[in-house]
Protein backbone atom coordinates (compact mmCIF):
# COMPACT_ATOMS: atom_id res chain seq x y z
CA UNK A 1 0.00 0.00 0.00
CA UNK A 2 1.17 4.05 -0.52
CA UNK A 3 3.50 5.30 1.97
CA UNK A 4 4.36 8.75 3.00
CA UNK A 5 8.76 9.10 3.20
CA UNK A 6 11.10 11.36 2.75
CA UNK A 7 13.30 10.44 -0.07
CA UNK A 8 15.97 12.28 -2.10
CA UNK A 9 16.29 13.82 -5.49
CA UNK A 10 18.72 11.72 -7.19
CA UNK A 11 19.28 14.27 -10.31
CA UNK A 12 17.30 17.01 -11.94
CA UNK A 13 17.05 18.09 -15.55
CA UNK A 14 14.71 20.70 -17.61
CA UNK A 15 13.88 19.01 -20.43
CA UNK A 16 12.06 21.94 -22.32
CA UNK A 17 10.54 25.24 -21.35
CA UNK A 18 9.14 24.67 -17.67
CA UNK A 19 8.98 21.57 -18.11
CA UNK A 20 10.96 18.97 -15.54
CA UNK A 21 12.71 15.81 -15.04
CA UNK A 22 13.36 14.28 -11.37
CA UNK A 23 14.69 11.43 -10.52
CA UNK A 24 14.08 10.46 -6.80
CA UNK A 25 15.48 7.29 -4.43
CA UNK A 26 12.32 6.35 -2.92
CA UNK A 27 12.73 1.83 -3.15
CA UNK A 28 9.81 1.64 -1.57
CA UNK A 29 7.45 3.30 -3.56
CA UNK A 30 9.03 2.30 -7.31
CA UNK A 31 9.22 -1.18 -5.71
CA UNK A 32 5.10 -1.37 -5.79
CA UNK A 33 4.25 1.13 -8.13
CA UNK A 34 2.51 0.48 -11.74
CA UNK A 35 2.08 2.15 -14.95
CA UNK A 36 -0.35 5.30 -14.38
CA UNK A 37 -0.18 5.72 -10.91
CA UNK A 38 1.00 8.84 -9.63
CA UNK A 39 2.84 10.24 -6.49
CA UNK A 40 1.68 13.28 -4.28
CA UNK A 41 4.62 15.46 -3.84
CA UNK A 42 4.88 17.37 -0.54
CA UNK A 43 6.24 21.36 -0.41
CA UNK A 44 8.46 22.12 2.06
CA UNK A 45 5.22 24.36 3.95
CA UNK A 46 2.74 21.79 3.60
CA UNK A 47 0.77 23.75 5.79
CA UNK A 48 -0.01 26.11 3.69
CA UNK A 49 -0.01 24.72 0.32
CA UNK A 50 -1.62 20.93 -0.67
CA UNK A 51 1.01 18.64 -1.91
CA UNK A 52 0.79 17.89 -5.80
CA UNK A 53 -0.24 15.02 -7.55
CA UNK A 54 2.35 14.11 -10.36
CA UNK A 55 2.51 11.00 -12.10
CA UNK A 56 5.61 7.84 -12.24
CA UNK A 57 6.82 8.57 -15.55
CA UNK A 58 8.81 6.29 -15.21
CA UNK A 59 11.05 3.82 -12.69
CA UNK A 60 13.83 2.00 -12.37
CA UNK A 61 13.87 -1.16 -9.90
CA UNK A 62 16.92 -2.16 -9.37
CA UNK A 63 18.18 1.41 -8.72
CA UNK A 64 15.06 1.60 -6.57
CA UNK A 65 14.52 5.13 -8.61
CA UNK A 66 11.45 6.57 -9.93
CA UNK A 67 11.64 9.59 -12.17
CA UNK A 68 8.65 12.31 -12.38
CA UNK A 69 8.33 14.66 -15.81
CA UNK A 70 6.39 17.94 -14.99
CA UNK A 71 5.43 20.95 -15.78
CA UNK A 72 5.28 24.51 -13.61
CA UNK A 73 2.31 25.18 -12.99
CA UNK A 74 2.90 27.04 -9.33
CA UNK A 75 4.22 27.51 -5.93
CA UNK A 76 4.48 23.83 -5.60
CA UNK A 77 6.03 22.86 -8.65
CA UNK A 78 8.24 26.02 -9.10
CA UNK A 79 9.65 24.69 -5.66
CA UNK A 80 10.30 20.97 -6.69
CA UNK A 81 12.14 22.70 -10.06
CA UNK A 82 14.84 24.26 -7.67
CA UNK A 83 15.69 21.08 -5.81
CA UNK A 84 19.44 19.88 -6.83
CA UNK A 85 20.80 16.36 -6.22
CA UNK A 86 20.56 15.17 -2.36
CA UNK A 87 17.64 17.46 -1.22
CA UNK A 88 15.39 15.88 0.61
CA UNK A 89 11.44 15.73 -0.97
CA UNK A 90 8.78 14.11 1.10
CA UNK A 91 6.14 11.75 -1.41
CA UNK A 92 3.29 10.24 -0.68
CA UNK A 93 2.54 6.57 -2.80
CA UNK A 94 2.02 4.86 -5.04
CA UNK A 95 -1.47 6.63 -5.65
CA UNK A 96 -4.53 5.72 -8.08
CA UNK A 97 -4.89 2.69 -9.91
CA UNK A 98 -3.10 2.80 -12.79
CA UNK A 99 -3.34 1.32 -16.26
CA UNK A 100 -4.40 -2.65 -17.16
CA UNK A 101 -1.65 -3.98 -18.39
CA UNK A 102 -3.81 -7.29 -19.14
CA UNK A 103 -5.94 -4.97 -21.87
CA UNK A 104 -2.66 -5.24 -23.90
CA UNK A 105 -2.06 -8.85 -24.63
CA UNK A 106 -0.21 -10.02 -27.11
CA UNK A 107 -1.92 -10.05 -30.66
CA UNK A 108 -3.37 -6.77 -29.45
CA UNK A 109 -2.64 -3.72 -31.18
CA UNK A 110 -2.39 -1.03 -28.71
CA UNK A 111 -2.28 2.97 -29.10
CA UNK A 112 -0.81 4.78 -26.55
CA UNK A 113 -1.79 8.54 -26.46
CA UNK A 114 -0.47 11.50 -24.42
CA UNK A 115 -1.06 15.07 -24.44
CA UNK A 116 1.02 17.99 -23.11
CA UNK A 117 2.27 17.06 -19.50
CA UNK A 118 -0.27 13.25 -19.89
CA UNK A 119 2.84 12.79 -21.89
CA UNK A 120 5.24 10.86 -18.88
CA UNK A 121 3.01 8.33 -17.67
CA UNK A 122 2.70 6.78 -21.06
CA UNK A 123 6.47 6.29 -21.01
CA UNK A 124 6.21 3.60 -18.11
CA UNK A 125 3.42 2.10 -19.71
CA UNK A 126 5.02 1.80 -23.46
CA UNK A 127 8.01 -0.24 -20.71
CA UNK A 128 5.46 -2.19 -19.51
CA UNK A 129 2.88 -3.21 -22.46
CA UNK A 130 3.93 -6.48 -24.15
CA UNK A 131 1.70 -6.31 -27.26
CA UNK A 132 2.30 -4.23 -30.26
CA UNK A 133 2.00 -0.31 -29.28
CA UNK A 134 2.14 3.24 -30.98
CA UNK A 135 2.59 6.08 -29.68
CA UNK A 136 0.66 9.57 -30.58
CA UNK A 137 2.08 12.17 -28.39
CA UNK A 138 0.50 16.11 -28.77
CA UNK A 139 2.42 19.11 -27.70
CA UNK A 140 1.41 22.83 -27.96
CA UNK A 141 5.09 23.79 -29.50
CA UNK A 142 7.90 22.14 -27.61
CA UNK A 143 9.08 18.86 -27.49
CA UNK A 144 10.09 16.87 -24.85
CA UNK A 145 10.50 13.23 -23.99
CA UNK A 146 9.56 11.86 -27.58
CA UNK A 147 12.46 10.54 -28.37
CA UNK A 148 12.40 8.01 -25.66
CA UNK A 149 8.94 6.30 -26.63
CA UNK A 150 11.28 4.97 -29.74
CA UNK A 151 12.11 1.87 -28.43
CA UNK A 152 8.60 0.85 -27.87
CA UNK A 153 7.37 1.40 -31.02
CA UNK A 154 6.03 4.17 -33.83
CA UNK A 155 5.99 7.28 -32.37
CA UNK A 156 4.11 9.97 -34.66
CA UNK A 157 3.35 13.83 -33.44
CA UNK A 158 1.11 16.66 -33.35
CA UNK A 159 1.96 19.75 -32.33
CA UNK A 160 -0.71 22.78 -32.49
CA UNK A 161 1.95 25.43 -33.89
CA UNK A 162 3.43 22.54 -36.79
CA UNK A 163 6.86 22.53 -35.92
CA UNK A 164 6.68 18.98 -35.44
CA UNK A 165 4.23 16.16 -37.08
CA UNK A 166 0.69 16.89 -37.93
CA UNK A 167 -0.24 20.63 -37.60
CA UNK A 168 -2.91 20.17 -35.07
CA UNK A 169 -3.98 17.95 -32.10
CA UNK A 170 -3.54 13.60 -31.78
CA UNK A 171 -6.99 13.37 -33.18
CA UNK A 172 -6.03 14.80 -36.22
CA UNK A 173 -2.37 12.89 -36.29
CA UNK A 174 -4.41 9.54 -35.91
CA UNK A 175 -6.53 10.13 -39.14
CA UNK A 176 -3.40 11.79 -41.27
CA UNK A 177 -1.69 8.14 -40.36
CA UNK A 178 -4.90 5.99 -40.42
CA UNK A 179 -4.00 4.34 -37.23
CA UNK A 180 -5.88 1.44 -36.28
CA UNK A 181 -6.22 -0.03 -32.66
CA UNK A 182 -7.93 -3.13 -30.39
CA UNK A 183 -6.93 -0.89 -27.56
CA UNK A 184 -6.59 2.98 -26.58
CA UNK A 185 -4.83 4.20 -23.38
CA UNK A 186 -4.20 8.00 -23.04
CA UNK A 187 -3.10 10.72 -20.74
CA UNK A 188 -3.51 14.51 -21.29
CA UNK A 189 -5.92 17.45 -21.06
CA UNK A 190 -9.78 17.35 -21.08
CA UNK A 191 -10.69 18.43 -24.30
CA UNK A 192 -8.12 15.99 -25.69
CA UNK A 193 -9.83 13.13 -23.50
CA UNK A 194 -13.46 14.25 -24.60
CA UNK A 195 -12.77 13.81 -28.33
CA UNK A 196 -10.52 10.10 -27.84
CA UNK A 197 -13.60 8.42 -26.02
CA UNK A 198 -16.02 9.81 -28.76
CA UNK A 199 -13.79 8.21 -31.06
CA UNK A 200 -13.40 5.00 -29.39
CA UNK A 201 -16.68 4.46 -28.49
CA UNK A 202 -18.08 5.06 -32.21
CA UNK A 203 -15.45 2.70 -33.31
CA UNK A 204 -15.83 0.01 -30.49
CA UNK A 205 -12.22 0.27 -29.64
CA UNK A 206 -11.53 -0.61 -26.01
CA UNK A 207 -10.02 2.78 -24.25
CA UNK A 208 -8.76 4.00 -21.16
CA UNK A 209 -8.13 7.30 -20.01
CA UNK A 210 -6.21 8.87 -17.02
CA UNK A 211 -8.04 11.82 -16.25
CA UNK A 212 -5.61 13.50 -13.84
CA UNK A 213 -5.72 16.51 -15.11
CA UNK A 214 -8.68 17.02 -12.69
CA UNK A 215 -6.88 16.13 -9.58
CA UNK A 216 -6.25 18.87 -6.95
CA UNK A 217 -4.64 17.22 -3.55
CA UNK A 218 -4.62 13.79 -4.67
CA UNK A 219 -5.40 12.27 -1.41
CA UNK A 220 -8.95 12.37 -1.43
CA UNK A 221 -9.17 14.97 0.87
CA UNK A 222 -10.19 18.56 -1.02
CA UNK A 223 -13.24 16.69 -3.76
CA UNK A 224 -11.91 19.07 -6.29
CA UNK A 225 -11.76 15.97 -8.77
CA UNK A 226 -15.25 14.87 -8.41
CA UNK A 227 -16.39 13.47 -12.02
CA UNK A 228 -19.90 12.11 -13.48
CA UNK A 229 -19.82 8.24 -13.85
CA UNK A 230 -22.05 6.29 -16.04
CA UNK A 231 -22.57 3.85 -13.28
CA UNK A 232 -25.76 3.70 -11.86
CA UNK A 233 -27.22 2.40 -8.88
CA UNK A 234 -30.22 0.31 -8.08
CA UNK A 235 -32.42 3.78 -8.02
CA UNK A 236 -30.62 5.35 -11.19
CA UNK A 237 -28.51 6.99 -9.41
CA UNK A 238 -25.41 8.49 -10.78
CA UNK A 239 -22.26 8.20 -9.04
CA UNK A 240 -19.73 10.50 -8.86
CA UNK A 241 -16.05 9.45 -8.48
CA UNK A 242 -13.01 11.07 -7.20
CA UNK A 243 -10.44 11.26 -9.84
CA UNK A 244 -7.46 10.58 -7.31
CA UNK A 245 -9.12 7.46 -5.14
CA UNK A 246 -11.05 5.84 -7.73
CA UNK A 247 -8.89 6.80 -10.73
CA UNK A 248 -7.13 8.43 -12.21
CA UNK A 249 -7.80 4.99 -15.34
CA UNK A 250 -11.03 5.09 -16.60
CA UNK A 251 -12.95 2.96 -19.04
CA UNK A 252 -14.25 5.74 -21.74
CA UNK A 253 -17.60 3.88 -20.84
CA UNK A 254 -17.14 4.85 -17.18
CA UNK A 255 -16.76 8.48 -17.08
CA UNK A 256 -18.39 11.28 -18.66
CA UNK A 257 -17.32 14.75 -19.02
FE1 LIG B 1 -8.54 16.22 -3.92
FE2 LIG B 1 -9.22 14.07 -5.37
S1 LIG B 1 -7.80 15.60 -5.85
S2 LIG B 1 -10.08 14.75 -3.50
Amino acid sequence: GKIKITASVASQVMLADGVYSMWIDAKEITDQSMPGQFISVYTGDSSKLLPRPISICETDREKGLLRIVYRIAGKGTDEFSRYRTGDPVIIMGPLGNGFPLEAGISGKKALLIGGGIGIPPMLELAKNLSCTKQMVLGYRDELFLNEEFLPYGDTFLATESGTAGTKGNVMDAIREHGLQSDVIFACGPTPMLKSLRAYALEHHIECYLSLEEKMACGIGACLACVCKSSEKDDHSMVHNKRVCKDGPVFKAEEVEF
